[in-house]
């Protein structure tokens, strides 16, 4: 009964979305635990080029279920324009499934969240403006709307007016900007219930049967360790758990079920958004990274610029700490090619001494500096690689450098965007 969970273990966008398609084929279900359309999951095969931000990335699978879990927080604008684009791309929508338990994000959260990051001034978090915050904030303060009340509109539009009069309190008397019409939110409402209803369900019934009959299925994450909300770089983070426990409590699963918790680690490291990034590289030297491949470093959700830096072992290991990842994916490998070395940070420097373990503390770790070591580059190109046999001796020799600096084993390793440009350094999921 194994579920094997598919974990961002820097800050995002290590490239989770090409792995979940990779893995889908193996797997009944695939299933998103936490975060919202904040995401943005890449996936390039036969049907062509997608930017997932709500619908799990297994959904170009043919007889795989795709859940979304309790712990997601829905906007249904966005999850209707996505289930209309694959339909119209000749997918097939009837896979996906919605928790009943997963709330709305409404249009006054995306309003708050954006208002909000206008008001903290330098101090922004950066945030993808989707209104994930506010979402999740009214879910903890038990004001929210779970995407279940869309099955009975009557009742929803008897609770909507206390809901709205308090919201536009906070808009106006804090923001200064106009109240919500409430007509225009029932009329969402209206237009959301019967798009979204046939996909509304118990969908944690479906991975525990799943479970129950032995399949495989994939947690999909998303964001990544290090902006959890309790075991990232707060207050810069999501406001979600995308650490395995977020597996957890976000399809109501125990932790019997994992056959596996891989983490998945960029070759190197990227931010979006404020906060401390000990091995941030700037100026040309991070264009160069920016613009290498055929995906570039790019909000696949926001289109910012990602800031970039060199691979963080201090970080990472704590990372596979909080997870207790038992494989390491490793992603755009292929970027580094050409290079004679390769930066790898080993610890930092906090005020003279020399430390290994990752200070969570943003504060203590805006001061950090890295140390590093030099790896031996490769000259020759691993783009595209899939067979293990032909990956060059410097591209290897740095993998295991990694496996022994984190103390993990790697398993897959991403060579392009493409599903079939992967290495299987490791099997995750074991021959039937
Ligand atoms: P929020 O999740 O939109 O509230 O943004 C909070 C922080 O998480 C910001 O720094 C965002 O840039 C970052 N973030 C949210 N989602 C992603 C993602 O999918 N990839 C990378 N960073 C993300």
């Amino acid at each position: 009964m194994p579920a094997y969970a598919v974990i961002g273990a820097q800050w995002g966008d290590e490239g989770k979305g090409k792995i979940i398609d990779f893995l889908a084929e193996r797997a009944t279900v695939v299933a998103r635990y936490s975060g919202g359309n904040n995401a943005g999951h890449t996936v390039m095969n036969e049907h062509g080029t997608f930017k997932f931000h709500l619908i799990p990335s297994g959904v170009c699978w043919p007889n795989t279920a795709n859940v979304i879990g309790n712990g997601v927080v829905v906007d249904p604008n966005v999850l209707i324009e996505e289930i209309e684009d694959i339909e119209a791309r000749g997918l097939d929508a009837s896979t996906i499934v919605v928790s009943d338990r997963a709330h709305i994000v409404m249009p006054y959260h995306v309003q708050l969240d954006q208002l909000q990051e206008a008001r903290r001034g330098d101090s922004a978090i950066g945030t993808t403006g989707r209104g994930i915050g506010p979402a999740y904030l009214d879910k903890v303060d038990r004001s929210g709307i779970r995407i279940g009340e869309l099955l009975d509109t009557e009742d929803l539009t008897l609770r909507l007016p206390e809901i709205i009069e308090r919201k536009n309190e906070i808009l106006t008397k804090i923001y200064g900007a106009d109240p919500i019409d409430i007509e225009v939110i029932f009329a969402q409402v209206r237009e959301w219930a019967p798009k979204l209803s046939p996909h509304i369900r118990a969908a944690e019934d479906i991975v525990a049967q799943a479970l129950e009959n032995g399949e495989n299925i994939i947690l999909e994450g998303a964001q990544g360790a290090l902006l959890d909300m309790d075991h990232g770089t707060y207050p810069y983070v999501t406001s979600s758990n995308p650490t395995v426990g977020g597996a957890l409590t976000g399809l109501g699963l125990g932790p019997r079920a994992f056959g596996g918790v891989a983490g998945v680690y960029k070759a190197y490291c990227t931010r979006v958004g404020s906060g401390p990034f000990p091995t941030e590289i700037f100026g040309e030297d991070a264009d160069v990274f920016r613009n290498a491949g055929p995906v570039g470093e790019f909000g696949a959700t926001t289109g910012r610029p990602r800031r970039i830096g060199w691979f963080d072992g201090v970080a990472g290991r704590y990372s596979a700490r909080v997870n207790g990842f038992d494989s390491m994916i490793i992603t755009r490998l292929d970027i580094l090619d050409g290079r004679e070395s390769v930066k790898v940070c080993v610890a930092y420097e906090l005020d003279g001494q020399r430390i290994e373990k990752f200070p969570i503390d943003a504060v203590l770790l805006e001061r950090c500096k890295p140390i590093y070591e030099e790896v031996p580059g490769w000259t020759e190109t691993t783009a595209g690689l899939s067979d293990p046999n032909l990956l060059p001796a410097g591209a290897r020799n740095y993998v295991e450098f990694l496996e022994k600096l984190l103390n993990v084993p790697a398993s897959l390793i991403s060579t392009g965007p493409e599903r079939h440009q992967t290495i299987v350094w490791r099997p995750i999921i074991p021959e039937a």
